[in-house]
């Protein structure tokens, strides 16, 4: 340590320290760097009186308000909750009809329905709704049980086959070879008619003999000419879309052994506005009629 004198080169006063015969100058600090380092100073004074600032042993300085950006989180999501529930109310009120012609609901419905479509229907129908063996096709314009969006709306609540809702559609096809309803012989010439109805046939005059045991035993639900019938939800036979398959062994397999596709009464599980927004989404995917 040695004494502070003044620097012979510069004519400024030194600080005292010295190290190896080097001395510093005692300078002041420039003004413009003082002006900064109080007005930090001042700033984050009032940066500690605002906002959360110093960690306590438990907890934290909270501010004057409160401020937190999850509490922030908090808010934001609260207000779009609030708008939402604007929405889902306007959905229960108005009949499928007046959301699907008022563009903002339908809008509303659609993406709400895309939502709840990805998460319960879609393990069966599939992500795209295009369906697989026994689950159908929700893109078509083939409708089983109907494709309007009132017979939308009631498949998708009561359900089809199922034992939860006495609602739910019901019917169910012979099994014509099991029960012993027709000769395996029958069930074959019946197999090409049906074939034959999609131009599929390649046994013209089993296909003959088919045609009066179609009549006789199918057209109650299949419809004369194999449309197909909502009412007992009896699939269209005369063109290329099929449930279970339009190759014969698959054809065949269904008249003798029957199908009982199931589906859950959605009612039960999903509230009122789910089903709506629903509804509105599947008959939105091109084959609502
Ligand atoms: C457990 C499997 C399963 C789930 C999950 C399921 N479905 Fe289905 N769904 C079916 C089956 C099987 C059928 C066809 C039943 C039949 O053979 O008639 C069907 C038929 C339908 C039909 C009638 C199609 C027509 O052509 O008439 C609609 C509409 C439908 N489902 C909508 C939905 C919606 C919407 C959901 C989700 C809320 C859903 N399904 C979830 C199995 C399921
Ligand atoms: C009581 C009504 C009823 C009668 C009678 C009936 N069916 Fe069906 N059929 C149905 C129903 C309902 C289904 C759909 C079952 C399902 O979705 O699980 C069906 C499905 C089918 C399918 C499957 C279609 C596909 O897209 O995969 C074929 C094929 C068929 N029936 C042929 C026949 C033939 C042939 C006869 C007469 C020998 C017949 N059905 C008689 C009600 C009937």
């Amino acid at each position: 340590m040695s004494e502070r004198h003044t620097d012979d080169f510069t004519g400024v006063e030194t600080t005292g320290h010295e190290w190896d015969g080097i001395r510093e100058l005692d300078n002041p600090l420039p003004r413009w760097w003082q002006w900064i380092f109080w007005a930090c100073v001042v700033w984050s004074i009032g940066y500690w009186i605002v906002y959360p600032a110093w960690p306590l042993v438990s907890g934290y300085t909270k501010g004057m308000f409160g401020y937190s950006s999850r509490g922030e989180v908090a808010k934001e999501i609260a207000k779009a909750e609030t708008g939402m529930e604007g929405q889902l109310e306007q959905i229960r009120q108005a009949s499928l009809e007046q959301i699907r012609t008022n563009a903002n609901l339908r809008e509303f419905a659609l993406a709400g329905g895309r939502s709840a479509f990805a998460v319960n229907c879609s393990q069966c129908h599939g992500s795209g709704a295009q369906g697989f063996k026994g689950y159908p096709n929700l893109n078509d314009d083939e409708w089983i049980w109907g494709g309007t969006i009132d017979a939308i709306a009631y498949t998708i609540t009561h359900g089809i086959r199922n034992t939860e809702d006495e609602d739910a559609r019901q019917s169910d096809m012979p099994a014509f070879g099991r029960d012993g309803i027709l000769e395996k012989a029958q069930i074959n010439d019946v197999a090409e008619y049906v074939l034959s109805m999609s131009g599929q046939s390649s046994d013209a005059s089993a296909a003959a003999r088919g045609k009066p045991l179609f009549t006789d035993n199918c057209a109650a639900c299949h419809g004369e000419n194999g449309g197909g019938s909502h009412e007992f939800g009896a699939p269209a036979l005369n063109n290329d879309l099929w449930l279970y398959g339009g190759d014969k062994a698959t054809i065949v397999e269904t008249i003798s052994k029957s199908r009982r596709g199931v589906m859950p009464a959605w009612g039960k599980h999903l509230d009122d506005a789910t089903v709506k927004q629903l509804a509105i989404y599947v008959h939105s995917l091109g084959g609502g009629k």
